[in-house]
């Protein structure tokens, strides 16, 4: 279910110290901010949020919802072998279910079983708990996306619970349930835990949530993935980044954009400086922010 963002809005009278403790603002408000053209309200704070969808329209190769673009391009880059796939903050796990939907449907169940269990990791104990329980709440805009891109198959994945309104539970029935695996854990910490080849990770829409210091932490073991592993991030990482935070720091780590938000690991990152982490810390320690 689409969820509005929160933020909470910082007043121009706070003192220096004040306006840089909350680490993130979107880039229009920290230049009007600077050029003293937003007097008011400076700093915004983005809160954590929850906010997801089934079928978001920001995933790569897709257009309109449709998913079969994105299905298709894991299903020919990864022609063979196990695929390990991790979605970290998943939330309510609509995200892991599209791709798990669109994989079964572009390839059948049985070939698809190759990219399974998607692992969905998220840091909130609430969503991991309600996601492993095998329900999920959505609205009537993702039961349209469900039945679009299911081929009219709404049924065979998914069992209405209980509806009020435009707002549904649904029951997540089983070839799909047991297509993803829920955890709880933080990005920076559960990085650690990605092994195998062919290695798929998601990280969408989460990084205005991280703090400086877990964003550089989680850079630093994105660093680690082997050449040729995928990352993809969401749109909501790139509108709200301090001024190209973000994409330097993919840069550093040799992490280049093969289609919009999809990232490829490759060989320009180059284990040539003698203390790796002072190299990638540089642009967070430019970054005119802190977190404390
Ligand atoms: C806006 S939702 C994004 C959901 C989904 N990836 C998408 O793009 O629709 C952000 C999620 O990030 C999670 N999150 C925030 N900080 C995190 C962290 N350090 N590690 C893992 N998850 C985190 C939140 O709990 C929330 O569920």
């Amino acid at each position: 279910m689409q969820k509005k963002f929160s933020a909470v809005l910082y007043k121009n009278t706070e003192t220096k110290q004040q306006y840089h403790k909350p680490y993130y603002t979107p880039y229009e408000d920290y230049v009007s901010f600077k050029n003293g053209t937003n007097p008011n309200f400076a700093i915004v704070k983005i809160k954590n949020s929850n906010s997801t969808q089934f079928f978001r329209e920001d995933m790569p190769y897709t257009k309109d919802s449709d998913y079969s673009g994105f299905a298709r391009f894991l299903n020919e880059r990864f022609s063979e072998g196990k695929v390990n796939v991790y979605d970290f903050a998943c939330s309510d796990g609509s995200e892991a279910y599209s791709i798990a939907i669109s994989l079964i449907e572009e390839m059948g169940e049985e070939e698809a079983q190759r990219f399974f269990p998607i692992q969905a990791i998220d840091k909130d104990k609430q969503i991991i708990k309600k996601a492993a329980s095998g329900t999920i709440e959505c609205d009537t805009v993702d039961i349209e996306n469900i039945t679009k891109n299911t081929h009219g198959k709404f049924d065979k994945y998914f069992e209405i619970i209980e509806q009020n309104g435009e707002n549904y539970v649904l029951k997540v029935k089983e070839p799909l349930k047991n297509a993803v695996n829920f955890k709880m854990g933080k990005i920076e910490d559960r990085l650690d835990d990605v092994e195998g080849s062919n290695k798929v990770v998601l990280c969408r829409n989460m990084w205005p949530y991280l703090s400086k210091e877990s964003m550089f932490k989680a850079v630093l073991k994105l660093s680690n993935l082997d050449n040729d592993s995928l990352v993809v991030i969401g749109n909501f990482d790139r509108d709200h980044e301090m001024p190209s935070l973000l994409p330097r720091a993919f840069q550093l780590i040799g992490l280049k954009e093969l289609d919009n938000n999809m990232l490829i690991k490759d060989e320009s990152f180059e284990r040539r400086f003698s203390n790796r982490n002072d190299y990638i810390m540089t642009p967070f320690n430019s970054c005119n922010y802190t977190s404390n």
